[in-house]
């Protein structure tokens, strides 16, 4: 009996090593998987205020947002942390009335913006009708890296298109060659958040 355990833990052992190697995740490891994470992520309008989110977790998080792809591998994301009271407190005055009430318990506020005439440019021409579109689509990717980490590491998120670009601007020093796009809470749930309805994939995806 004892050998039999013996040689299932040297077994396990030797399979995680190897998937350790490989790189790839052991379904051992309790992790959610990504379908998990894709239905546990949801736009949340409610934060518990008593929770707080540290800078180190913040920079795991900005790390996962590195492995997000761009065009040509410019990497024109930049991201304006609010994590200090005062400059949480700044941020949420300037995303509208009624995102500000629904962010009020986040702890952290997320800029996102990019640095424009990059992707989707070669020797500063656009290389096709997008223009800056790609640097928006690469903002867009690296966003959605950031909220699905988030969830992984126990965070909520609401993403917010509603926000006062040039307020935001002035606050956290954002140059002019760079553009605004969304804002980011971060933080706890409060409650469980409402599922949105979601077209049928017949709708969506077309198969040739
Ligand atoms: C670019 C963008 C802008 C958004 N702006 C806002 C916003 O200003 N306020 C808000 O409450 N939700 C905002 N949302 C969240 C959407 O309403 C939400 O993603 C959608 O209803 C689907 O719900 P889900 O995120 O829970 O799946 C935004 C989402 C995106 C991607």
């Amino acid at each position: 009996m004892k050998k039999t355990i013996l040689f299932a833990g040297l077994a396990a052992s030797a399979l995680l090593l190897f998937a350790a190697c490989n790189g790839t995740v052991s379904p051992a490891s309790g992790a959610p998987t990504l379908d998990e994470l894709y239905a546990s992520r949801r736009s949340v309008r409610s934060y518990d205020a008593a929770k707080t989110i540290s800078e180190e977790e913040v920079r795991t998080l900005m790390a996962a947002t590195q492995q997000s792809p761009t065009w040509a591998n410019t990497q024109t994301t930049r991201y304006y942390v609010a994590i200090s009271p005062e400059k949480v407190a700044a941020a949420k005055q300037l995303v509208g009335e009624r995102n500000a009430a629904n962010i009020a318990g986040a702890p952290v506020v997320l800029v996102s913006t990019f640095v424009k005439g990059q992707s989707g440019f070669g020797r500063g021409t656009a290389v096709n009708e997008i223009g800056d579109g790609w640097g928006a689509y690469d903002n867009g990717l690296s966003n959605a890296y950031l909220i699905l980490k988030a969830r992984e590491m126990g965070f909520d998120t609401l993403i917010m298109g509603f926000r006062q670009s040039d307020g935001l601007r002035a606050l956290f020093g954002i140059p002019d060659n760079e553009e605004v796009m969304a804002v980011i809470a971060l933080g706890y749930r409060a409650g469980e958040p409402g599922q949105p309805n979601h077209k049928s994939l017949d709708e969506v995806v077309k198969f040739f």
